[in-house]
């Protein structure tokens, strides 16, 4: 958490970190992945058999410097095959002998599925990545049929059917998915098979008992809107309760675990977008008092684990700069960067709330990460990506800023009346090996912020530096220029340390 005093413009701005003071648990799992059918993220992103360059694909079709990528950002869970695209999906389409498996019309992206890639490939590509599977049920055109003919294919260690199918198409041990969603964006109404809240509430209710029943061991995850909505204070109210069902009457178990929100974020003023992640913040710290409200009206006790928010969509996106249906392929600026940086300070800021994000998407699709015939492009935003996930982990640690604000109109609107906007944007963490590491973002266009290292890491000798900046808001990288990337440097915890304008800096010493 990070408490803030508002200075008038011009005043001296102040940070305080206190590292012995931890105030909640980052989960690793905050650094999470997401790969749709969708575009060119699994076809040409990860899956990539036809490439003709041999070199960049390995036996299974897989790209190599994908794997290499997402190793490097030590990814540590990532949702498929959906998204939208899950509303129609039916995963028997997807495993089995490759020519066997059918072409279908595709309804969220108005494309044709060629189901080439599957469920069995993506536990593999899963394991030579080295992250966790999530995966999302189609609550659109699917069955709960469908649903635990799934999980039994995954999880199952009996003799019954889909468990053997799985070991017919050549895996004999399960696959042990731990996170499973019921279903995505249900509410939209865009989706094939939209549902009222009041119809899904009803439906995720009854799949999440019968589901808990094949296997107790899994996390079900609900599906809300954005953690500010009447669908997500009403499906929590019906969802979040003890699980009656269970034999004997269980007082520990709940049926669902954790709670799904999505946002995007955008403006095209680049000051508006930097500073747009901090409407998430308030997003969850009002999906989390929704949380609490429906564990109290539901008299759930104590003995049973708070549930957590899944932040399973996140990212900057203008969806008419890059629509959907033609591949979404976002290019990334500058202001992109800081706004993700900010992103990423939220869910080091709310760690106490939120036990899974995932950057919505990992290749290709409004990604930091572009694939090209011949190679990789680190988008602007990969950078902050990468800083946070190798050393923002380990503790969320108490951190107080005083500066001026930022004054001007938000997006969204709303925004402006809810949150303050500090010109810096701060988090701190401490993890087990004694390091501290504190994240500013500084997004004013043209100010540069000096501040007294005093507070922050007094008499260290040594503080590592990396700084993310370029000198305009709209620079992007390209395959044939990287224009932005991280400056490593350090300094000395006595003194004043210059925060650029526009820019991303990490310091981090050890304790
Ligand atoms: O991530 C892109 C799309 O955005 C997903 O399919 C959908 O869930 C969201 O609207």
């Amino acid at each position: 958490m990070t408490t803030f005093t508002k200075l008038a413009e011009g005043k001296q701005a102040k940070i305080s970190v206190y590292p012995t003071h931890k105030l909640s648990k980052i989960n690793d799992n905050i650094y999470g992945g997401f790969t749709e059918h969708m575009g060119r993220c699994i076809y040409g992103g990860i899956y990539d058999p036809e490439n003709s360059n041999k070199a960049l694909v390995d036996e299974h079709g897989f790209r190599k410097d994908v794997i290499e990528a997402m190793k490097e950002l030590n990814v540590p869970v990532v949702r498929y095959p959906g998204g939208n695209f899950v509303a129609t999906y039916h995963w028997l389409d997807g495993i089995g002998p490759h020519e066997q498996r059918p072409r279908r019309p595709e309804l969220a992206w108005l494309g044709v599925e060629s189901n080439q890639f599957g469920t069995d490939e993506f536990m593999k590509w899963c394991k030579v990545v080295g992250t966790e599977p999530y995966l999302c049920l189609n609550f659109g055109t699917g069955t709960l049929d469908e649903a635990l003919g799934w999980l039994e294919y995954c999880n199952s260690t009996q003799d019954t059917h889909y468990a053997n199918l799985r070991r017919k198409n050549g895996r004999e041990q399960p696959y042990d998915v731990k996170y499973w969603a019921l279903g995505n964006k249900c509410w939209g109404p865009w989706q094939v098979e939209q549902m009222t809240k009041e119809d899904y509430a009803k439906r995720a209710y009854q799949w999440a008992k019968a589901l808990k029943l094949l296997d107790p061991s899994i996390t079900l995850i609900l599906c809300g809107e954005t953690g500010h909505s009447i669908w997500d204070s009403y499906v929590l109210k019906e969802c979040v309760k003890l699980d009656q069902h269970s034999l004997g009457g269980s007082t520990t178990a709940s049926l669902v675990d954790m709670h799904s929100i999505h946002i995007y974020t955008t403006s095209d003023d680049p000051t508006k977008n930097a500073f747009a992640p901090r409407s998430a913040e308030r997003a969850i710290e009002i999906c989390a008092s929704l949380i609490d409200m429906a564990r109290i009206e539901n008299n759930v006790p104590p003995s049973v684990p708070r549930q957590t928010i899944c932040f399973d969509e996140w990212n900057v996106w203008d969806p008419k700069r890059a629509p959907g249906d033609k591949g979404a392929e976002e290019l990334y600026t500058l202001s992109d960067a800081l706004a993700v940086a900010i992103w990423l300070n939220v869910f080091v800021r709310q760690s106490k709330h939120v036990a899974m994000a995932n950057i919505a998407q990992s290749v290709n699709v409004i990604s930091p990460l572009m694939t090209t015939k011949d190679g990789l492009v680190k988008q602007t935003t990969w950078w902050p990506l990468l800083l946070f996930s190798k050393h923002m982990r380990g503790w969320t640690v108490a951190t107080h800023v005083s500066c001026s604000t930022y004054e001007g109109e938000t997006s969204p609107p709303w925004m402006r009346g809810a949150v303050d906007t500090p010109w810096l944007d701060v988090s701190a963490t401490v993890n087990d090996d004694g390091w501290t590491s504190m994240v500013v973002v500084n997004s004013h266009l043209t100010e540069s912020f000096a501040v007294d290292l005093e507070g922050v890491a007094n008499g260290e000798k040594s503080i590592d530096v990396s700084t993310i900046t370029a000198d305009k808001w709209d620079i992007v990288n390209t395959a044939e220029k990287e224009m932005v990337g991280i400056k490593e440097s350090s300094c000395k915890g006595d003194g004043k340390f210059e925060f650029p304008n526009m820019s991303i800096t990490m310091l981090r010493w050890r304790i």
